[in-house]
């Protein structure tokens, strides 16, 4: 298998106070090269811990995860993986939209001579680059959220890691995004999708992996989850929407 990611027996407690608490207790996965993996769990089931720990962000308490042969929780070196959390905050109001991604270029270390083009070129995959020099303080959410991934994409990584891209976006704009993450893994780019919306994952992936409570509950694809969730409740089910409802109640936390 060309898996371009392995995550291995990755344990995550946080403390709270003197209370420990486990987020993720022993997740195991892989990704290959262009595929795009969704992860769902209900609220708190550790996707955000998951993908923050696979970006860097976080170490874990345990378990590794290994990329291109190496073990990136161990070294510094940064490897070829962006990521986007989305939401309002994450740039400077005040300055246009490619001054903001020029800035992420140099930390993303982009040689210097190559920013501008590099700049233009993630700006274009996500439609933004008719509106390049305007402050992104006056940005919509849709566009805030597009710049998002635009910046997830300087440097050309082989690994996008995506919180929820579409979380408050418009139909329109949802779909938007959704094509631009078919088209780069088209291109060959792995992605990692956390997402709510049943339907847009049906669309998108091509495997999932349900968290329930810090572990892995299914590994598999949409159509297996269906399979799973009417053997289960003697029902045809047909929507992976139904079929994670029908399964929502054992992936609760205790
Ligand atoms: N910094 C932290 N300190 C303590 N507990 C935390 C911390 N971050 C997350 N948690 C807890 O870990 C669990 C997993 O959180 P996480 O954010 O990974 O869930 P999630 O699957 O992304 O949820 P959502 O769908 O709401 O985004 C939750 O119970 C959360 O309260
Ligand atoms: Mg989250």
């Amino acid at each position: 298998m060309n898996n371009i990611l392995i995550v291995k027996h990755l344990k995550e407690i946080y403390h709270d106070h003197d209370k420990e608490f486990v987020a993720l207790d022993n997740i195991s996965f892989t990704i290959a090269k262009g595929e795009i993996l969704s992860l769902l769990g209900p609220n708190g089931a550790g996707k955000t811990t998951t993908v923050s720990i696979i970006g860097g962000y976080l170490i874990p308490t345990s378990g590794k995860v290994m990329m291109n042969g190496q073990d990136i929780t161990t070294t510094n070196k940064r490897p070829s993986i962006g990521v986007s959390f989305g939401g309002e905050m994450g740039f400077y109001r005040k300055a246009t939209a490619r001054q903001n991604l020029m800035f992420f270029a140099d930390l993303a270390k982009v040689p210097y001579r190559q920013q501008k083009d590099e700049v233009a070129r993630v700006l274009d995959i996500v439609e933004l680059g008719n509106v390049a020099n305007k402050k992104t303080g006056e940005f919509s959410k849709g566009m805030t959220q597009r710049l998002h991934i635009a910046r997830a994409l300087l440097g050309n990584p082989s690994l996008l890691l995506l919180d929820e891209p579409t979380s408050g976006l418009d139909v329109e704009i949802a779909k938007s995004v959704q094509d631009t993450v078919k088209n780069l893994a088209a291109a060959g780019i792995s992605i990692l999708l956390t997402s709510h919306t049943m339907s847009e994952v049906e669309k998108l992936a091509d495997r999932v992996v349900i968290l329930g409570a810090g572990k892995v509950f299914y590994d598999g694809t949409v159509s297996g989850v269906v399979k799973l969730a009417s053997d289960h409740t003697g029902r045809q089910l047909t929507t992976l929407e139904d079929s994670y409802l029908a399964l929502a109640p054992k992936l609760r936390r205790k």
